[in-house]
């Protein structure tokens, strides 16, 4: 199975990075969105992420040319009807994905290969809404995508070995490394992380401390390089809800609830670092204030 082509749906945070990186790696790729506004800010976050490799020598000139020159942005599914590989990263709702896979199965050559980058869906119950559970897969990228090493390949009940085989060289050649792990809830990463950035929320709300202190804490104290409430508002806080519902949906057991005020703070549209504020607050490039 060779991959030329790969097709990306969702130009947010993951997806922007998820084409930019296959782009790098020399592949031609179709970047889709609902909204011309939304491929337009996705671009704007690759031209971002390829300007600071350029100034920082990690990528000459020509590569950064090179790279642009492969990426194409489209609303239209059908225009990734060619592609090898569609790697699908929108929002982390089920029906919704559902629906999307549904539909490319539909329109895809049936060769294709179908990935999701969700952090916590199964991949058997996605790959089950396509007549090709053998061609879907799991491809769970981490955040930030061109700096992060690892890719998380999730093997579905029916997952091939040749779509396996071909996925995991696909992220070999973006320079990542690959680890192949079974279909569970939450899969290996989500499963042992959010369960502590949830317990960071609920540190919060108990009042056992501030954001800034339990941040500290975990930094100083293990090491983390980044504390967890500042790592929940860089996911997303509604993406953290999402998995914590998963998590306590698939696995049954009560210390995967999500902690109540992790719900409120979504409710009110405090997503963290991309809606501007979430424990802490961000200007509108991301940074944090004060
Ligand atoms: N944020 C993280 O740290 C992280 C890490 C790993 C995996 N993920 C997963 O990646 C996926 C995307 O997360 P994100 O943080 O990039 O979200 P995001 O909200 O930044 O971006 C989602 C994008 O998908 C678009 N979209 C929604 N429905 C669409 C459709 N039907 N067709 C095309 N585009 C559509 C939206 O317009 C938006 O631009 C989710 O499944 C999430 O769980 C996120």
């Amino acid at each position: 199975m060779e991959i030329r082509k790969i097709g990306v749906i969702g130009a947010g945070q993951m997806g922007a990075g998820i084409a930019q990186v296959a782009a790098q790696a020399g592949y031609d790729v179709v970047l889709r969105d609902l909204e011309a506004a939304f491929l337009e800010r996705g671009l704007n976050i690759i031209r971002r992420s390829l300007g600071k490799l350029l100034e920082k020598g990690k990528l000459d000139q020509s590569a950064h040319e090179a790279a642009l020159g492969r990426l194409t942005t489209t609303v239209h599914l059908a225009d990734l009807n060619d592609c090898d590989l569609i790697v699908e990263a929108i929002v982390e709702d089920e029906p919704t994905k559902l629906g999307l896979f549904r539909e490319l199965d539909q329109t895809t050559k049936p060769g294709a290969i179908l990935a999701s980058n969700t952090s916590s869906i199964p991949i058997t119950r996605l790959a089950s809404a396509t007549r090709r559970p053998e061609r879907f897969i799991g491809m769970h990228f981490m955040n930030p995508v061109p700096l992060m090493e690892l890719v998380e390949v999730i093997r579905g009940h029916l997952t091939g070995d040749a779509t396996t085989q071909a996925v995991l060289e696909a992220a070999r050649r973006m320079g990542k490394t690959p680890v192949e792990v079974n279909d569970y809830p939450g899969f290996v990463s989500n499963r042992i992380l959010l369960p502590m950035l949830n317990e960071a929320v609920q540190c919060v709300m108990e009042g056992v401390a501030t954001p800034e202190a339990i941040d500290q804490v975990m930094k100083l104290g293990m090491n983390h390089p980044m504390g967890p409430l500042t790592l929940a508002d860089f996911i997303g806080l509604d993406t953290c809800l999402s998995i914590m519902e998963v998590l306590h949906r698939g696995l049954g057991d009560d210390k995967y609830r999500p902690s109540p005020l992790l719900r409120k703070m979504v409710q009110a549209g405090l997503l963290g670092r991309k809606s501007g504020r979430g424990f802490y607050r961000y200007d509108e490039k991301g940074n944090k204030i004060g």
